[in-house]
Protein backbone atom coordinates (compact mmCIF):
# COMPACT_ATOMS: atom_id res chain seq x y z
CA UNK A 1 0.00 0.00 0.00
CA UNK A 2 3.45 2.26 -0.43
CA UNK A 3 1.54 4.10 -3.30
CA UNK A 4 -1.76 4.85 -1.54
CA UNK A 5 0.30 6.44 1.02
CA UNK A 6 2.32 8.23 -1.44
CA UNK A 7 -0.89 9.75 -2.75
CA UNK A 8 -2.92 10.22 -0.02
CA UNK A 9 -0.75 10.35 3.40
CA UNK A 10 -1.47 13.73 4.19
CA UNK A 11 -4.99 13.69 3.82
CA UNK A 12 -5.52 10.23 5.81
CA UNK A 13 -3.48 12.50 8.80
CA UNK A 14 -5.68 14.87 8.84
CA UNK A 15 -8.90 13.05 8.33
CA UNK A 16 -8.06 11.28 11.75
CA UNK A 17 -8.19 14.43 13.21
CA UNK A 18 -11.58 15.37 11.84
CA UNK A 19 -12.96 11.93 12.77
CA UNK A 20 -11.63 12.66 16.21
CA UNK A 21 -13.14 15.71 16.75
CA UNK A 22 -16.58 14.60 14.57
CA UNK A 23 -17.14 11.69 17.20
CA UNK A 24 -16.64 13.98 20.48
CA UNK A 25 -19.52 13.79 23.65
CA UNK A 26 -19.58 15.71 26.49
CA UNK A 27 -21.14 12.57 28.03
CA UNK A 28 -18.29 10.77 30.12
CA UNK A 29 -19.16 7.28 29.02
CA UNK A 30 -19.51 7.69 25.41
CA UNK A 31 -16.37 10.31 25.44
CA UNK A 32 -14.53 6.95 27.05
CA UNK A 33 -16.40 4.70 24.54
CA UNK A 34 -15.56 6.64 22.06
CA UNK A 35 -11.66 7.09 22.72
CA UNK A 36 -11.18 3.17 22.98
CA UNK A 37 -13.13 3.20 19.35
CA UNK A 38 -10.38 5.37 17.86
CA UNK A 39 -7.43 3.98 19.53
CA UNK A 40 -8.96 0.63 18.01
CA UNK A 41 -9.15 1.76 14.69
CA UNK A 42 -9.55 -0.08 11.46
CA UNK A 43 -7.97 -0.21 8.02
CA UNK A 44 -9.81 2.94 7.39
CA UNK A 45 -9.57 1.59 3.60
CA UNK A 46 -13.50 3.59 2.99
CA UNK A 47 -12.09 6.83 3.52
CA UNK A 48 -9.06 5.58 1.16
CA UNK A 49 -11.88 5.40 -1.44
CA UNK A 50 -13.42 8.59 -0.68
CA UNK A 51 -9.92 10.38 -1.03
CA UNK A 52 -8.73 8.42 -4.06
CA UNK A 53 -11.78 8.74 -6.11
CA UNK A 54 -12.36 11.99 -5.30
CA UNK A 55 -8.49 13.03 -6.20
CA UNK A 56 -9.32 11.05 -9.52
CA UNK A 57 -11.25 13.84 -10.79
CA UNK A 58 -9.70 16.99 -9.22
CA UNK A 59 -7.49 18.11 -6.23
CA UNK A 60 -9.43 17.36 -2.47
CA UNK A 61 -11.24 19.66 -1.01
CA UNK A 62 -13.00 20.42 2.70
CA UNK A 63 -16.00 18.74 1.50
CA UNK A 64 -13.94 15.53 0.34
CA UNK A 65 -13.10 15.15 4.32
CA UNK A 66 -16.44 15.70 5.41
CA UNK A 67 -17.31 12.99 3.03
CA UNK A 68 -14.75 10.62 4.37
CA UNK A 69 -15.56 11.55 8.01
CA UNK A 70 -18.98 10.77 7.44
CA UNK A 71 -18.58 7.21 5.57
CA UNK A 72 -16.08 6.04 7.87
CA UNK A 73 -18.32 7.20 11.31
CA UNK A 74 -21.63 5.12 9.28
CA UNK A 75 -19.00 2.01 9.00
CA UNK A 76 -17.96 2.10 12.47
CA UNK A 77 -21.90 2.47 13.76
CA UNK A 78 -22.23 -0.27 12.18
CA UNK A 79 -19.70 -2.57 13.16
CA UNK A 80 -20.83 -1.58 16.70
CA UNK A 81 -24.20 -2.84 15.92
CA UNK A 82 -23.00 -6.31 13.55
CA UNK A 83 -21.26 -7.42 16.54
CA UNK A 84 -23.88 -7.48 18.83
CA UNK A 85 -25.96 -9.21 15.79
CA UNK A 86 -23.70 -11.80 15.92
CA UNK A 87 -22.60 -12.24 19.21
CA UNK A 88 -18.96 -11.40 18.31
CA UNK A 89 -16.89 -10.43 21.30
CA UNK A 90 -13.71 -9.13 18.95
CA UNK A 91 -12.89 -6.68 16.73
CA UNK A 92 -9.82 -5.27 15.42
CA UNK A 93 -7.93 -7.44 17.23
CA UNK A 94 -9.29 -6.64 20.96
CA UNK A 95 -12.48 -6.78 22.55
CA UNK A 96 -15.68 -5.68 20.84
CA UNK A 97 -18.27 -2.95 22.48
CA UNK A 98 -20.77 -5.34 23.52
CA UNK A 99 -17.86 -7.50 24.74
CA UNK A 100 -17.08 -4.50 27.24
CA UNK A 101 -20.35 -2.77 27.79
CA UNK A 102 -23.10 -5.00 26.62
CA UNK A 103 -25.60 -4.98 24.14
CA UNK A 104 -27.74 -2.51 25.86
CA UNK A 105 -24.50 -0.03 25.81
CA UNK A 106 -23.83 -0.95 21.89
CA UNK A 107 -27.03 -0.16 20.78
CA UNK A 108 -27.13 2.82 21.96
CA UNK A 109 -23.30 3.88 20.81
CA UNK A 110 -23.50 2.23 17.21
CA UNK A 111 -26.88 4.76 17.48
CA UNK A 112 -25.34 7.90 18.69
CA UNK A 113 -22.21 7.39 16.06
CA UNK A 114 -25.41 7.05 13.10
CA UNK A 115 -26.58 10.48 14.81
CA UNK A 116 -23.15 12.26 15.10
CA UNK A 117 -22.78 11.37 11.12
CA UNK A 118 -25.97 12.73 10.07
CA UNK A 119 -25.35 16.19 12.45
CA UNK A 120 -21.70 16.36 10.62
CA UNK A 121 -23.48 16.44 7.31
CA UNK A 122 -26.66 18.35 8.07
CA UNK A 123 -24.17 21.26 10.18
CA UNK A 124 -22.18 21.59 6.63
CA UNK A 125 -25.38 21.59 4.19
CA UNK A 126 -23.74 18.85 2.28
CA UNK A 127 -27.31 17.18 1.42
CA UNK A 128 -25.95 15.38 -1.42
CA UNK A 129 -23.47 13.64 1.25
CA UNK A 130 -26.91 12.43 3.00
CA UNK A 131 -28.46 11.24 0.12
CA UNK A 132 -25.75 9.44 -1.64
CA UNK A 133 -25.27 7.43 1.80
CA UNK A 134 -28.61 7.66 3.23
CA UNK A 135 -29.33 4.96 0.45
CA UNK A 136 -26.63 2.81 1.49
CA UNK A 137 -27.13 2.72 5.26
CA UNK A 138 -30.90 1.55 4.34
CA UNK A 139 -29.10 -1.16 2.12
CA UNK A 140 -27.16 -2.15 5.12
CA UNK A 141 -29.83 -3.26 7.16
CA UNK A 142 -31.71 -4.92 4.54
CA UNK A 143 -28.96 -7.22 3.48
CA UNK A 144 -28.32 -7.62 7.83
CA UNK A 145 -32.08 -8.56 7.44
CA UNK A 146 -32.04 -10.80 4.51
CA UNK A 147 -29.29 -12.45 6.13
CA UNK A 148 -30.83 -13.23 9.01
CA UNK A 149 -33.99 -14.66 7.70
CA UNK A 150 -32.05 -17.02 5.22
CA UNK A 151 -29.90 -18.24 8.42
CA UNK A 152 -33.30 -19.36 9.62
CA UNK A 153 -34.28 -21.68 6.98
CA UNK A 154 -30.45 -22.73 5.90
CA UNK A 155 -31.65 -22.27 1.94
CA UNK A 156 -29.42 -20.14 0.35
CA UNK A 157 -28.80 -20.18 -3.49
CA UNK A 158 -25.71 -18.03 -4.81
CA UNK A 159 -28.01 -15.12 -6.09
CA UNK A 160 -29.28 -14.58 -2.77
CA UNK A 161 -25.92 -14.59 -1.31
CA UNK A 162 -25.13 -11.89 -4.37
CA UNK A 163 -28.06 -10.06 -2.76
CA UNK A 164 -26.83 -10.05 0.63
CA UNK A 165 -23.33 -8.96 0.40
CA UNK A 166 -24.03 -6.22 -2.17
CA UNK A 167 -26.88 -4.67 -0.07
CA UNK A 168 -24.78 -5.38 3.36
CA UNK A 169 -20.82 -4.34 2.16
CA UNK A 170 -20.97 -3.33 -1.48
CA UNK A 171 -23.87 -0.47 -1.08
CA UNK A 172 -21.15 1.17 1.59
CA UNK A 173 -18.30 0.55 -0.31
CA UNK A 174 -20.13 1.95 -3.65
CA UNK A 175 -21.12 5.22 -1.99
CA UNK A 176 -17.70 5.88 -1.25
CA UNK A 177 -16.30 5.87 -4.16
CA UNK A 178 -19.76 7.98 -5.34
CA UNK A 179 -19.29 10.45 -2.93
CA UNK A 180 -15.64 11.10 -2.78
CA UNK A 181 -16.02 11.38 -6.87
CA UNK A 182 -18.76 13.71 -5.94
CA UNK A 183 -17.04 15.99 -4.04
CA UNK A 184 -14.61 17.15 -6.46
CA UNK A 185 -16.74 16.82 -9.77
CA UNK A 186 -20.02 17.30 -9.26
CA UNK A 187 -20.60 15.23 -12.08
CA UNK A 188 -23.64 12.76 -12.01
CA UNK A 189 -22.32 10.33 -14.92
CA UNK A 190 -18.67 10.32 -13.40
CA UNK A 191 -20.55 9.93 -9.86
CA UNK A 192 -22.75 6.90 -11.18
CA UNK A 193 -19.50 5.53 -12.84
CA UNK A 194 -17.57 5.13 -9.91
CA UNK A 195 -20.61 4.06 -7.28
CA UNK A 196 -20.53 1.04 -9.96
CA UNK A 197 -16.86 0.76 -9.99
CA UNK A 198 -17.54 0.91 -5.98
CA UNK A 199 -19.97 -2.02 -5.55
CA UNK A 200 -18.20 -4.30 -8.14
CA UNK A 201 -14.92 -4.04 -5.35
CA UNK A 202 -17.38 -4.07 -2.47
CA UNK A 203 -18.35 -7.69 -3.06
CA UNK A 204 -15.10 -8.61 -3.70
CA UNK A 205 -14.17 -7.51 -0.09
CA UNK A 206 -16.66 -9.32 1.46
CA UNK A 207 -16.13 -12.42 -0.75
CA UNK A 208 -12.50 -12.34 0.84
CA UNK A 209 -13.85 -11.45 4.16
CA UNK A 210 -16.28 -14.57 4.29
CA UNK A 211 -12.67 -16.44 3.26
CA UNK A 212 -11.48 -15.62 6.30
CA UNK A 213 -13.92 -17.35 8.19
CA UNK A 214 -12.47 -20.24 7.10
CA UNK A 215 -9.25 -19.84 7.92
CA UNK A 216 -6.65 -20.20 10.89
CA UNK A 217 -4.91 -16.90 10.52
CA UNK A 218 -5.42 -14.12 13.08
CA UNK A 219 -7.33 -11.45 11.06
CA UNK A 220 -8.49 -10.10 14.45
CA UNK A 221 -11.74 -10.98 15.16
CA UNK A 222 -13.16 -14.47 15.67
CA UNK A 223 -12.74 -16.91 12.48
CA UNK A 224 -15.33 -19.96 12.52
CA UNK A 225 -17.98 -17.50 13.50
CA UNK A 226 -20.71 -17.51 10.32
CA UNK A 227 -21.26 -20.86 10.82
CA UNK A 228 -21.90 -20.41 14.34
CA UNK A 229 -24.28 -17.78 13.42
CA UNK A 230 -25.40 -20.20 10.69
CA UNK A 231 -24.62 -17.72 7.68
CA UNK A 232 -23.68 -19.48 4.79
CA UNK A 233 -21.65 -18.10 2.95
CA UNK A 234 -20.13 -18.37 -1.02
CA UNK A 235 -17.49 -21.47 -0.19
CA UNK A 236 -20.49 -23.42 1.38
CA UNK A 237 -23.35 -22.50 -0.23
CA UNK A 238 -21.43 -24.02 -3.24
CA UNK A 239 -20.35 -27.15 -1.60
CA UNK A 240 -23.45 -27.44 -0.72
CA UNK A 241 -24.53 -28.14 -4.38
CA UNK A 242 -21.74 -30.33 -4.96
CA UNK A 243 -21.75 -32.73 -2.51
CA UNK A 244 -23.87 -36.16 -2.74
CA UNK A 245 -27.07 -35.68 -1.12
CA UNK A 246 -25.81 -37.71 2.09
CA UNK A 247 -23.09 -35.03 2.75
CA UNK A 248 -25.38 -32.32 2.11
CA UNK A 249 -27.58 -33.39 5.18
CA UNK A 250 -24.57 -33.94 7.29
CA UNK A 251 -23.23 -30.10 6.12
CA UNK A 252 -26.93 -28.75 7.07
CA UNK A 253 -27.16 -30.67 10.31
CA UNK A 254 -24.25 -29.03 11.66
CA UNK A 255 -24.69 -25.95 10.97
CA UNK A 256 -28.24 -26.29 12.13
CA UNK A 257 -27.82 -28.37 15.28
CA UNK A 258 -23.78 -28.55 16.03
CA UNK A 259 -22.60 -25.23 14.98
CA UNK A 260 -21.36 -24.44 18.77
CA UNK A 261 -19.11 -27.62 18.17
CA UNK A 262 -15.59 -26.64 17.46
CA UNK A 263 -14.48 -30.22 16.16
CA UNK A 264 -18.54 -30.59 13.94
CA UNK A 265 -17.46 -26.79 12.45
CA UNK A 266 -14.37 -28.00 11.56
CA UNK A 267 -15.60 -30.84 9.69
CA UNK A 268 -17.99 -28.27 7.62
CA UNK A 269 -15.08 -26.33 6.96
CA UNK A 270 -12.78 -29.64 6.19
CA UNK A 271 -15.37 -30.33 3.68
CA UNK A 272 -15.87 -26.85 2.06
CA UNK A 273 -12.10 -27.07 1.57
CA UNK A 274 -11.01 -30.62 0.15
CA UNK A 275 -14.89 -29.84 -2.66
CA UNK A 276 -12.96 -26.54 -3.93
CA UNK A 277 -15.34 -23.73 -1.97
CA UNK A 278 -12.47 -21.84 -1.37
CA UNK A 279 -10.63 -21.72 -4.81
CA UNK A 280 -14.23 -21.87 -6.16
CA UNK A 281 -14.69 -18.28 -4.01
CA UNK A 282 -11.77 -16.77 -4.46
CA UNK A 283 -12.37 -17.35 -8.30
CA UNK A 284 -15.48 -15.32 -8.21
CA UNK A 285 -13.89 -12.87 -5.74
CA UNK A 286 -11.37 -12.33 -8.63
CA UNK A 287 -14.02 -11.77 -11.17
CA UNK A 288 -15.71 -9.21 -9.38
CA UNK A 289 -11.91 -6.92 -8.64
CA UNK A 290 -11.19 -7.36 -12.55
CA UNK A 291 -14.57 -6.02 -13.15
CA UNK A 292 -13.90 -3.15 -10.43
CA UNK A 293 -10.08 -2.89 -12.33
CA UNK A 294 -11.95 -2.56 -16.11
CA UNK A 295 -14.08 0.32 -14.56
CA UNK A 296 -11.59 2.26 -13.66
CA UNK A 297 -9.32 1.74 -16.55
CA UNK A 298 -11.71 4.17 -18.40
CA UNK A 299 -10.39 6.90 -16.27
CA UNK A 300 -6.99 8.53 -17.58
CA UNK A 301 -4.05 6.75 -16.77
CA UNK A 302 -2.10 8.58 -13.97
CA UNK A 303 -0.56 8.32 -10.32
CA UNK A 304 -4.12 7.99 -8.75
CA UNK A 305 -5.65 5.47 -10.58
CA UNK A 306 -2.63 3.70 -9.81
CA UNK A 307 -2.78 3.89 -6.25
CA UNK A 308 -6.94 3.26 -6.56
CA UNK A 309 -5.64 -0.01 -8.79
CA UNK A 310 -3.43 -0.79 -5.51
CA UNK A 311 -5.83 -0.17 -2.96
CA UNK A 312 -8.20 -2.78 -4.86
CA UNK A 313 -5.63 -5.36 -5.39
CA UNK A 314 -4.98 -4.67 -1.55
CA UNK A 315 -9.26 -5.44 -0.92
CA UNK A 316 -8.57 -8.76 -2.30
CA UNK A 317 -4.83 -9.94 -1.58
CA UNK A 318 -5.21 -8.40 2.08
CA UNK A 319 -4.09 -10.74 5.44
CA UNK A 320 -6.72 -9.26 7.49
C1 LIG B 1 -15.42 -5.21 8.27
O1 LIG B 1 -14.90 -4.21 7.47
C2 LIG B 1 -16.87 -5.36 8.02
C3 LIG B 1 -17.21 -5.93 6.72
C4 LIG B 1 -17.93 -5.28 5.87
C5 LIG B 1 -16.74 -7.24 6.39
P1 LIG B 1 -13.35 -3.83 7.51
O2 LIG B 1 -12.54 -5.09 7.33
O3 LIG B 1 -13.09 -2.75 6.55
O4 LIG B 1 -13.18 -3.33 8.99
P2 LIG B 1 -12.09 -2.37 9.67
O5 LIG B 1 -12.67 -1.00 9.68
O6 LIG B 1 -10.82 -2.45 8.89
O7 LIG B 1 -11.93 -2.92 11.04
C1 LIG C 1 -20.38 -7.46 7.36
O1 LIG C 1 -20.61 -8.75 7.62
C2 LIG C 1 -20.94 -6.57 8.41
C3 LIG C 1 -21.46 -5.28 8.01
C4 LIG C 1 -21.78 -4.96 6.81
C5 LIG C 1 -21.65 -4.31 9.07
P1 LIG C 1 -19.81 -9.63 8.68
O2 LIG C 1 -20.65 -9.92 9.86
O3 LIG C 1 -19.23 -10.80 7.94
O4 LIG C 1 -18.62 -8.70 9.13
P2 LIG C 1 -17.54 -9.12 10.22
O5 LIG C 1 -16.92 -10.40 9.73
O6 LIG C 1 -18.27 -9.27 11.51
O7 LIG C 1 -16.57 -7.97 10.20
MG1 LIG D 1 -20.16 -9.83 11.88
MG1 LIG E 1 -17.31 -11.68 8.37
Amino acid sequence: MDFVTDIIGDELKTFEKKFTEAVKSQTPMLDRIMKYIIKRKGKQLRPMFVFLSAKLQAPINESTYRAAALVEILHTATLVHDDVVDESLERRGFFSINALWKNKIAVLVGDYLLSKGLLLSTTNNDFEHLHILSEAVKQMSEGELLQMEKARNLNLKEDIYFEIIRNKTASLLSSACAVGAWTTSQDKAITERMKLFGEKVGIAFQIKDDLFDYGKEDVGKPTGNDIKEKKLTLPLIYTLNKVDKATKRELIYIVKNDNKKAARVQHVIDTVIENGGIAYASEKMNTYRDEALSILHEFPDNEVRSALEELVRYTTDRKY
